[in-house]
Parts: C-alpha cells; structure tokens; sequence
C-alpha cells in the first residue's frame, strides 16, 4: 500500500534492524528508500533481497556522526528513526550508552531534519497507513 500517491522517498535509521527491515520491505514498492544503519547489530542478511534494486540506497553511518547524517539525510520525503541499542543490560556497566545511542542520535536526526527542512518524521499513525 502507498503511503500516498506520488512516491516518496523514505529515509530509515536502523533499516538493517529486525523492526526497520521490515518496514523497508513494506516501503520499497511505494518509492525510494535509503537506509542509515552502522551495522553494530553485524547482520547484513535483512539487507540482502534489496541489494541491486536502484530504489533501494544503503549508507553505513553512525548517526553520532552528524557530518555524515546531515549529507544523507537530504531530499527525503519522510523519516522513520528505528535505529537503537538494543543491548539494555550494557547500559547497567556503560552508562553513556542509552545517552548516546537514545538521546544524542535521537537529537542529531531531528537537528539534521530541521538543517535539510524536512517536516515529516514517522509517528504510529503514519505507520498505521502503510
Ligand atoms: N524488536 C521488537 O520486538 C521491538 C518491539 C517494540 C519496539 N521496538 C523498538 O524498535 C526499535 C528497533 O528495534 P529492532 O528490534 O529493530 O532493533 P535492532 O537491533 O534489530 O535494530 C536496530 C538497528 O539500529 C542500528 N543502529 C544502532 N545504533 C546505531 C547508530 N548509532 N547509528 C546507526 N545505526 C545504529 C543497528 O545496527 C541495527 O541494525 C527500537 O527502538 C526498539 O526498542 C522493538
């Protein structure tokens, strides 16, 4: 189903993800997706059905690396922001972990939107519409 008539071109952070991976796989048909992901989870295996399809764009990025984020993240219609730690416990040894992993990657994304003028990041509603 198309989120709405004319593609759109979609930017995901943590598109290699369990979560974002199936997204992608729903938004590949209604446009161009472009997924930011670092690959520290080191799985590669939802990425591969994608790879070779020229709608389908893979950058490999830290979003802590805002330069990089804010070069990528231009020209897209909307944001879904997936990218996250999953490793809770770590968090207990590694304090900054959920700070810069929850907060300040969550931060640079919308400060990146706001630098490129995009107004549009996913909220359930949206999804409930794909
Ligand atoms: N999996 C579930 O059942 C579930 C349920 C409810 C909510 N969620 C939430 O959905 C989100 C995604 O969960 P998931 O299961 O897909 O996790 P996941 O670990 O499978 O995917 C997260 C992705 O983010 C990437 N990533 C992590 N830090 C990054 C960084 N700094 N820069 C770029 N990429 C980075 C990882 O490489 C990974 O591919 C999380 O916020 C999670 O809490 C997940």
């Amino acid at each position: 189903m198309k989120y709405q008539n004319k593609p759109q071109r979609y930017f995901v952070t943590g598109g290699a993800g369990f979560i974002g991976s199936h997204l992608v796989n729903r938004l590949i048909g209604s446009g161009e997706v472009t997924i930011h992901d670092d690959l520290s989870s080191d799985r590669k295996e939802f990425l591969q059905r994608h790879l070779g399809n020229p709608n389908f764009h893979f950058i490999q990025a830290d979003l802590l690396d805002f330069d990089t984020l804010n070069k990528t993240i231009a020209n897209h219609d909307i944001v879904f922001h997936l990218a996250a730690n999953l490793n809770v416990r770590a968090g207990i040894t590694n304090t900054k972990l959920d700070l810069q992993q929850g907060t300040l990657a969550t931060h640079n994304v919308l400060e990146a939107m706001k630098v490129n003028h995009l107004g549009k990041i996913a909220s359930r509603r949206a999804m409930e519409m794909l």
